[in-house]
């Protein structure tokens, strides 16, 4: 009689065939236990929205991994920051201003202070992306490996004051109205 035979024998009888009432181990029956209580514990915090959710959670992940996106700018303060404008104003003299002139009124760019923008609406986010990728088949480089990210927000922040201002000779506008 082997060791697992000791056990009780099952009333159930299959044509000869018995079955021993084996108990589980107990190391498997606490652990099984414990699936459960984790199991409930699990559904409480995520299903009713005690713990983050999904979106929650790829936000928080997104704000670490990418602090320089989108969605990490304050746009807001940025477009405020005199000190980001005056670093910003060196820079475009110095890389934007040969096609944009000093003053923003436009040559071979096109003009940067009046309300018609080819590319996007003229929100910061805007300027930024377009100075970021350019249009390389148009003339206008992209500036991404050129200038650091800081450098290329300040000059994009720089950009977006000159909005409105009014520059000796305003080359005609281009590309559509933005109210
Ligand atoms: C070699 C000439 C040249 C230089 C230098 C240049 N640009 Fe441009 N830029 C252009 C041209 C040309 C366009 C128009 C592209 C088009 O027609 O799609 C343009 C477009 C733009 C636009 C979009 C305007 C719109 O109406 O949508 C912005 C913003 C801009 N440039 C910013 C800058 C900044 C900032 C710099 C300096 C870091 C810079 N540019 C340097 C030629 C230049």
């Amino acid at each position: 009689m082997s060791e697992l035979e000791k056990e009780p024998l099952t009333d159930h009888n299959y044509d000869g065939i018995q079955e021993l009432d084996n108990p589980l181990p107990r190391w498997w029956v606490y652990l099984f236990y414990a699936t459960i209580v984790f199991g409930i514990g699990y559904f409480t915090y995520y299903g009713f929205g005690i713990g983050p959710n999904l979106n929650e959670e790829l936000e928080a992940h997104m704000r670490v991994l990418t602090p320089k996106t989108e969605m990490a700018i304050d746009y807001e303060s940025l477009e405020k920051d005199p000190a980001k404008k005056e670093a910003g104003q060196a820079i475009y003299v110095a890389k934007c201003a040969a096609c944009h002139l000093t003053d923003g009124g436009g040559m071979i760019g096109p003009n940067l202070t009046d309300n018609y923008w080819i590319h996007g609406t003229g929100r910061l986010a805007d300027i930024i992306a377009v100075v970021q990728k350019g249009v390389p088949e148009k003339g206008m480089l992209s500036w991404e490996s050129l200038l650091s990210p800081d450098d290329l927000e300040a000059v994009s922040v720089y950009v977006h004051s000159l909005k409105g201002t009014t520059p000796a000779t305003p080359k005609a506008p281009q590309g559509n109205p933005v109210p």
